[in-house]
């Protein structure tokens, strides 16, 4: 990957401070194994293979002792295949790892991780933890697309299913089905997001203090970063995606992404 000089000096946020309870292991997502690591270890691996970023920067559930510990020992890793690396002439750079506590929210956790990259960082990537599976090459669309003066960039999947809005039935209905339609969306123009979204730092900071006066319902409702960008007005870009850049939800999603690590052709190898 060509991350020459006047590419801009890049982190990457890994959100991993979520607690888990849909896929209900009672611990936080992050630790839960997949294929014999945890699913945080299988996404800072994704991170660091894809060598764009000067800076890792993950949010944790606070204080926890052993997440913190897996991303020390993370961080040693690197710096060992990095000596390797740069003996033997390659001259990829080894990024800093940093880990802060993250908030009640994902989007708290994204401020968290923000207020810790170092100065002088330009661009960021933030991306799910949950995501352990995401390949280089949807990393490498991302920062290409920023490269190339992007300043938000989504990658994005096609809508297989067909999308309806419904409303809650009222009267008489209501015997009928809990639901009424109210329309179909049009798929052609549907995309379903996934991470790592790439951003212009400083737009990503003024998007994020925007959002610092949402009430509880907004708040909730933010699901993205992007989404807060675009109510900025400033133009969201989408590159393409990868199906097992899937996040990790549900306890199928779990037995999906053991799947595709056992799969015969392994899981960075599959694409679309
Ligand atoms: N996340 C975070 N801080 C939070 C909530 C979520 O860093 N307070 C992260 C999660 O760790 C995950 C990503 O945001 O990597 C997407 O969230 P989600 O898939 O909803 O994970 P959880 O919140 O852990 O799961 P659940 O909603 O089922 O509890
Ligand atoms: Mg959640």
């Amino acid at each position: 990957m060509n991350t020459a000089s006047t590419n801009p000096v890049t982190a990457v946020i890994v959100v991993a401070a979520g607690s888990g309870q849909r896929l209900g292991y009672g611990m936080p997502k992050a630790k839960v194994p997949l294929g014999g690591d945890s699913i945080l270890i299988h996404a800072l691996r994704g991170v660091a293979e894809a060598g764009i970023a000067r800076q890792i920067c993950v949010a944790i559930p606070p204080g926890d002792p052993e997440l913190q510990a897996l991303c020390e020992s993370f961080a040693q890793d690197l710096k060992a295949e990095h000596r390797l690396t740069a003996a033997s002439g390659e001259g990829v750079q080894l990024p800093a790892v940093t880990v802060v506590d993250g908030g009640t929210s994902r989007a708290e956790s994204v401020r968290a991780a923000m207020a810790a990259l170092l100065p002088g960082t330009q661009a960021v990537l933030i991306h799910d933890a949950a995501r352990a599976l995401a390949p280089e090459s949807v990393f490498h669309r991302v920062f290409q697309a920023l490269c190339a003066g992007a300043v938000a960039v989504i990658p994005v999947i096609p809508v297989v299913d067909t999308v309806k809005t419904v409303e809650p039935t009222t009267g008489d209905g209501a015997a009928v089905a809990p639901e009424l339609v109210t329309g179909t969306a049009p798929r052609e123009t549907l995309r379903a997001v996934q991470t790592p979204q790439g951003f212009d730092l400083a737009t990503l900071q003024r998007a994020h203090e925007a959002a610092a006066g949402f009430d509880a319902g907004q708040a909730a409702a933010v699901t993205d970063d992007a989404m807060l960008v675009e109510l900025l007005g400033v133009p969201v870009h989408a590159v393409r995606g990868a199906s097992q850049s899937l996040k990790i939800t549900t306890p199928l999603d779990l037995i999906i992404a053991e799947g595709l690590l056992e799969g015969p052709l392994g899981t960075r190898w599959v694409e679309g």
